[in-house]
C-alpha cells in the first residue's frame, strides 16, 4: 500500500514509516524542510517536500494522488503559539482532507488527542486552549466527511519515547494516561489494516491488550 503521511519527519511518523517499509508498504513522507530528506529515506519513506501551511489544495492533491491512504501526523508542536495551532493542527488537517477527497483517496487516519471533544477547561492556558480547539475542529471537519472519506480518528494520551510494549488500551473513551509513540505507530498500522475502524473515534493509552486484539475489539463494538 502507498501511504502518504503528513508531518512525515515527526516522531510518530518516522516510526510509522519504518513499520510500513519493513512489511513492504510504500510510505511517502510529506516534509516541509528539505534537510529532513535523508532521515525519512533512512526510515524507508519516499520524501515529498511541501509546506502544509503554504501549499494550495492543488499542490497537495498532486502529492496524495495514487495513495491508498493518508495519515495526518503533523502538528505545530511544543513552542508554537496560538496562530500555528490553527494553521497546522486545524487547517493543514482540513487541507489534507480536501486533497484526499479531490485525489479520490478515501482512507484518512487522523492522529488527534485524547479528550478534545470536551474542549479546553475554563482556566486553560491560552496556547493549550487553542490546541484543543484546533484538534477538535479538525476532527469535526473529518467527521462531517463520511460520504467522501473513510476516516478513523485516533486520540492518544500523553506521548512518550519509551519503547513500545505491543499492548494498549483502545476504546471510544479511556481514562487519561500515557502511551509510547512506538505503540501509537503500531496501532496506526493495525487501523490501516482494519476497514472496520472506519467512522470510529478511538482513544488510546498504554494497557495490557495486544494491539491486534485491541483493534479488533474496538472495531467490533
Ligand atoms: N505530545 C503529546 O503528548 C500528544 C498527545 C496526543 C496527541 N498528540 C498529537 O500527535 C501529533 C504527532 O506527535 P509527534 O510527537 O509525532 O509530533 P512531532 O514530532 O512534533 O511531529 C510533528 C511534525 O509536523 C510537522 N509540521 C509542522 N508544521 C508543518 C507544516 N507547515 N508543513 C509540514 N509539516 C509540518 C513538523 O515538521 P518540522 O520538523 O518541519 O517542524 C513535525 O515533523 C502531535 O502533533 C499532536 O497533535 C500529541
Amino acid at each position: 500500500m502507498r501511504i502518504v503521511i503528513a508531518g512525515g519527519h515527526g516522531k510518530i511518523a518516522l516510526r510509522l514509516e519504518r513499520l510500513l517499509a519493513a512489511r513492504g508498504d510504500s510510505p511517502v513522507a510529506l516534509i516541509r524542510n528539505p534537510d529532513h530528506i535523508d532521515d525519512v529515506r533512512a526510515a524507508g519513506a519516499e520524501p515529498a517536500v511541501i509546506d502544509l501551511e503554504a501549499a494550495t489544495v492543488t499542490e497537495l492533491t498532486e502529492k496524495v494522488m495514487g495513495a491508498d491512504a493518508v495519515v495526518f501526523a503533523a502538528g505545530a508542536g511544543p513552542g508554537s503559539g496560538e496562530l500555528r495551532k490553527d494553521t497546522v493542527d486545524r487547517a493543514a488537517a482540513k487541507l489534507l482532507a480536501d486533497a484526499a477527497s479531490l485525489a479520490g483517496v478515501r482512507r484518512y487516519l487522523m492522529v488527534s488527542a485524547i479528550g478534545v471533544d470536551a474542549g479546553p477547561g475554563p482556566d486553560a492556558e491560552p496556547v493549550w486552549a487553542a490546541y484543543v480547539r484546533a484538534k477538535k475542529a479538525a476532527d469535526d471537519d473529518l467527521r462531517d466527511r463520511s460520504l467522501e472519506l473513510d476516516w478513523t480518528i485516533l486520540r492518544p494520551g500523553r506521548l512518550t519515547d519509551d519503547p513500545g510494549t505491543g499492548s494498549v488500551r483502545l476504546a471510544p473513551e479511556v481514562p487519561r494516561g500515557a502511551v509510547s509513540r512506538d505503540d501509537v505507530a503500531a496501532v496506526l498500522v493495525a487501523l490501516l489494516d482494519s476497514p472496520a475502524s472506519t467512522g470510529r473515534v478511538l482513544e488510546l493509552v498504554g494497557g495490557d491488550t495486544p494491539i491486534a486484539e485491541a483493534v479488533a475489539a474496538a472495531c467490533a463494538e
